[in-house]
């Protein structure tokens, strides 16, 4: 199912980048600066856009997936390296990103505390942490269709949950949520976060 997928998935998401995810993605890599960590990089939707990173290192567990972003990164502006990782264990010491892209990743992501967690391990004091992510949208009766369609979903499209609600989870972690920007009544959300993390060195 997961092969289908990552072969799928560029022709499905290509009338949702027409209509806006391109120009969210290109607003939210604009921010990505320094060296840039990116979580669940897929086929490496987010590559073309980069262009005021230093360096991505960009984690994807899923080998077909991956293997569909090679392109992209010869095209890309600035250099980007794929690790074959989850977000829940990412292969880095602590305090090395100065900002932290995950778009469309935290429905997939079975344990999305544990990601948070290690985002914030690796990701350096007062680094930025941007998300695009579709969300358990607020209005009662579309959350409701949301949770009906999930168990479905979830198998169509490769352990996606419609219905997750990342904002909570952001919420619960250490990072602090500075700005946020809704699409289509509370589907899609640009949540912009700092990591508050306290540098050690400095106590
Ligand atoms: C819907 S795709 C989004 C891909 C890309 N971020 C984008 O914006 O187009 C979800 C991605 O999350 C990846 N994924 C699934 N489980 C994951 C995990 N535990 N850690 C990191 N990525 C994961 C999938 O392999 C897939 O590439």
């Amino acid at each position: 199912m997961a092969d289908q997928f990552s072969k799928v998935y560029d022709k499905t998401m290509q009338p949702l980048e027409k209509v806006k995810i391109s120009q969210l993605r290109l607003e939210l890599t604009e921010k990505a600066v320094g060296h840039v960590l990116e979580i669940g990089s897929g086929t490496g939707a987010n590559f073309p856009f980069y262009r005021n990173a230093l360096k991505v290192d960009a984690i994807e567990p899923d080998l077909q997936m991956s293997k569909q972003s090679t392109a992209k990164i010869k095209k890309a502006r600035i250099p980007i390296e794929v690790h074959t990782a989850k977000a829940e264990h990412l292969p880095f010491d602590e305090n090395v990103f100065d900002t932290v892209v995950a778009t469309l990743v935290f429905c997939t992501i079975p344990d999305p505390h544990k990601a948070l967690q290690e985002i914030q391990r690796v990701a350096k004091p007062g680094a930025s942490i941007l998300f695009l992510e579709h969300v358990r949208m607020p209005q009662g009766l579309m959350g409701k269709v949301q949770d009906l369609m999930t168990p479905l979903w979830k198998k169509a499209f490769a352990g996606c949950h419609l219905n997750r609600d990342t904002l909570a989870s952001i919420h619960n972690s250490e990072l602090s949520v500075t700005k946020i920007d809704s699409h289509y009544k509370g589907f899609l959300l640009a949540i912009d976060c700092i990591n508050e993390k306290q540098n050690m060195d400095l106590l």
